[in-house]
């Protein structure tokens, strides 16, 4: 792809049309939010999900915020009841991300909660935004649209030149009014998560104070161990040992291959599900070598988390 290759969308109905039918084909769109420039995939699919790490250079698997365009289809993906309904009823569409329980069925990558039993879902109220989702009908993961460690876009142009040539489209509305990441609440007791384009003072006001984020959930990646499977896992093998599972890459006999082409996109669209279905064989699994670029670090950085000593 060149950075022509990356088309620049209006946000008129054959604008939001044409973004709609790429997100339903599998493809990377940026659309404006009133807080930051989004990077959009269809979140119920794991290689488009997987392309945005790729695209963004991200080293880890974070886990993403889905978007949707209102409260009741958030409702299909995870349990937005009691202090989050009314906060979603407060605050939606708005710079509000809320963190809530994933409901049974909700059909969304495990790239997209990073394995986690929770969902970061918001409700953007941008008009392009709305539009998009809307037309889409379904839900979006979205970070901001910006390569890894760079500065959030807030504008068409900023994502052009960060991500031009690496992903398919931008909607292009103009510059984003709120400029900040959403604020993020979630946990048991409610807390708030990261502080963004909603002050703690109106979510208080709304539903008296918030908790004290706790570690675990602040930073839900960075456990060394972290959503490690039940089986031991052992990295950078060339062949199983006896009683092991092989979960292969590239061309090799093993009992799963990530990508037997050897492509590291398909590779990380597979993880989670294969890590899974290896662990529920209940056998120690060993893991051929990955190589160490692209979405290979990201991938390398989970199997190591997946191979950590166990606290
Ligand atoms: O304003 C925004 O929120 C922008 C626009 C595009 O909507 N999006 C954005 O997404 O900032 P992203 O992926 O950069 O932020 C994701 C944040 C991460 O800090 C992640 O740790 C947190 O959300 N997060 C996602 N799922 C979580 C979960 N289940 N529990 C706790 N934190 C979660
Ligand atoms: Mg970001």
């Amino acid at each position: 792809m060149t950075q022509s290759e990356t088309a620049l969308l209006p946000a008129d109905a054959s604008g939001i049309a044409e973004a709609a039918r790429l997100l339903a084909a599998g493809g990377l769109v940026s659309f404006p939010t009133e807080t930051v420039y989004g990077l959009g995939a269809d979140a119920r699919n794991s290689h488009a999900v997987a392309r945005i790490f790729d695209a963004k250079g991200r080293p880890r698997f974070n886990p993403l915020i889905v978007h949707v365009p209102d409260l009741n289809m958030a409702r299909r993906y995870a349990d937005i009841t009691g202090v989050l309904a009314d906060l979603a009823q407060s605050f939606w569409p708005g710079p509000l991300t809320l963190v809530a329980p994933l409901v049974d069925g909700h059909g969304l990558s495990p790239l997209v909660t990073a394995g986690l039993d929770t969902l970061a879902l918001r409700v953007p109220a941008h008009p392009a935004a709305q539009d998009v989702l809307r037309v889409f009908d379904g839900p979006v993961a979205a970070p901001s649209a910006n390569p890894s460690g760079r500065i959030s876009p807030t504008t068409a142009m900023h994502v052009m030149e960060g991500l031009g040539g690496r992903i398919d489209a931008v909607v292009d509305a103009g510059p984003c009014p709120v400029g900040l990441e959403s604020t993020i609440v979630g946990g048991n007791p409610l807390a708030l998560l990261r502080p963004g384009g909603l002050a703690q003072e109106d979510i208080e006001r709304a539903i008296g104070p918030l908790a004290q984020a706790g570690e675990a959930i602040t930073a839900p990646g960075q456990l060394a161990s972290h959503y490690a499977p039940g089986a031991t896992v052992r990295l950078n093998a060339n062949a199983a040992h006896p009683g092991e599972v092989l979960l292969g890459f590239g061309p090799m006999a093993s009992d799963l291959n990530l990508s037997l082409s050897g492509d590291l996109i398909e590779a990380a669209a597979n993880l989670f599900d294969h890590l899974h279905a290896l662990d529920a064989l209940g056998r120690p699994i060993a893991v051929a070598p990955i190589p160490e670029c692209g979405l290979g670090r990201a991938i390398n950085d989970r199997l190591r988390r997946a191979a950590a000593p166990r606290p």
